[in-house]
């Protein structure tokens, strides 16, 4: 019997470090304030996630072009996006015991999620506070601080010597970097209107409350599409990627219902319309991604300050226009999280057993298969067969403990399918490959392995 309503964060905190998929940042040192550091197999799901994402919105487009831009951009970058003005969040401190929170969390947690903070101002917002006597969550008083912005960008400085340093911010966002290389990607793959420009890199922000796990951190990677459009057809494009966000996630075994839609009830300045997909974690109902109608807002503002034509001549028309912008922004790290959740899984077997298994898509999966020799002299086989399949997937070999101990080791990886070499194989060449999920094993020669597992593996 499965229980997929078993994950708690905690729970899936603690398989990660014991299982090597995540550790906390600076471990050793006590650690750092919400880093968190990816182990053996922590990296290769993240990058499975990551390479299932460039699959379906870059390699399978026929009109969307990567790039990896500079993490560290030009300061005007952030005045002409509007960051350095306005990428801020409300915080308050605790008078008795000093803590930092954010307003909009305060009122969030203390209303049980009844008050939506994003559509009441500062004061509107030390008014509410005020008039509950919200409590600080550290010390239990009501005693704060009035509210003051806080710029979420990190800053760091450039130059030779002290004099001569020039401040500059770790990217808060990947988006710039796409909106700021419009032109060249355009130029140099002939793309016509409408194309789209996709990247995954690294984004900072100096967040006042991180938690929950990898949830909100302060270093994450972000898996940016823009897509540039022509106006009036960009309603169209938005409803369009809002369904592709979807069906990536459904791609990836998420179960609908686990999913749903939630428009903002507060849109920027320069939005049009914006809405996140939401999933249903452990802590409840959180964003998981974001798909934005962002107007022609960046590349006129990058017009404006950098004075360089962000303007398309459309080669049929001879229009000269500046590009609407349909953006999708997901978390690679808040996908990673949304990932482990949902596969999350306690069974009891018969006879009363229980184990805890992940199900990962084979194609999210850290390791594809595990080569486990049923008994040690039977590991020269079982190393020929690794390494046969290695030059087409990471696999992991194990020959320690128990053939029982070692599949639940690897059913907690989420490995898809166990692979035991025993003494039918010396003899014809074949071996036995359990299943995770129905722990049922069939019998296959070793020259089928490799497309029986290449097939499951297909998103
Ligand atoms: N370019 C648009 C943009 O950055 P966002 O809603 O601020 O929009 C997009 O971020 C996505 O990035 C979020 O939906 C989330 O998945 C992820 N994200 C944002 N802040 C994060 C943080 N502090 N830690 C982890 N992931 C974060």
């Amino acid at each position: 019997m499965s229980d997929k309503t078993a994950a708690t964060m905690d729970k899936i905190v603690n398989l990660c470090k014991a299982r090597g998929i995540i550790f906390p940042g600076s471990e050793i040192y006590g650690g750092m304030g919400n880093t968190w550091d990816y182990g053996p197999v922590g990296v290769e799901i993240k990058n499975n996630v990551k390479r299932a994402w460039w699959k379906k919105f870059v390699q399978e487009s026929d009109n969307s072009f990567g790039v990896d831009a500079a993490i560290l951009m030009n300061s005007r970058v952030w005045e002409a996006s509007g960051h350095t003005s306005s990428f801020t969040d409300p915080k308050m401190d605790c008078k008795e015991c000093k803590a930092r929170f954010r307003a909009d969390n305060l009122i969030e947690n203390h209303s049980k999620g009844k008050v939506n903070p994003d559509v009441l101002s500062n004061e509107e917002m030390e008014a509410y506070i005020a008039e509950h006597k919200v409590a600080c969550p550290n010390c239990g008083k009501h005693n704060w601080t009035p509210i003051r912005t806080f710029n979420l960008m990190f800053e760091t400085s450039r130059g030779v010597t002290d004099e001569s340093q020039n401040k500059i911010y770790l990217r808060p966002e990947t988006a710039q970097g796409e909106f700021v290389n419009f032109l060249n990607v355009q130029r140099t793959t002939r793309a016509k209107v409408p194309f789209g420009i996709a990247q995954i890199g690294k984004a900072f922000r100096n967040e006042i409350t991180p938690g929950n796990f990898i949830f909100r951190t302060i270093e994450f990677e972000q898996m940016e599409h823009q897509w540039f459009c022509k106006e009036g057809t960009d309603t169209e494009f938005y409803e369009e990627y809002k369904k592709k966000a979807l069906e990536f996630l459904l791609c990836l075994g998420f179960e609908r219902e686990h999913l749903r839609y939630k428009d903002h009830d507060k849109l920027a300045h320069y939005a049009k319309s914006a809405c996140d997909i939401q999933y249903l974690f452990p802590i409840g109902w959180q964003e998981l991604n974001g798909i934005h109608n962002r107007t022609n807002y960046d590349l006129s503002r990058h017009q404006e300050f950098s004075g360089r034509n962000m303007f398309y001549l459309d080669p049929v028309t001879n229009e000269k226009y500046i590009p609407y912008v349909v953006e999708y922004s997901i978390g690679a790290d808040r996908l990673m999280l949304a990932v482990l959740c949902e596969a999350y899984d306690e069974e009891t077997l018969e006879g009363g057993d229980t184990r805890v298994v992940m199900h990962f898509h084979p194609a999210v999966a850290a390791y594809k298969a595990a080569i486990l020799p049923l008994q040690k002299n039977l590991s020269e086989k079982a190393k020929e067969v690794a390494k046969q399949l290695s030059k087409k997937f990471m696999i992991t070999y194990d020959e320690a403990g128990s053939i029982g101990k070692r599949y639940r080791r690897q059913d907690e990886i989420g490995t898809p399918y166990c692979i035991t070499i025993d003494f039918e194989t010396l003899d014809n060449n074949t071996v036995t490959v359990r299943d995770r999920d129905t722990m049922s094993q069939i019998r296959m020669d070793i020259g089928e392995l490799a497309a029986f597992i290449e097939k499951s593996m297909e998103i």
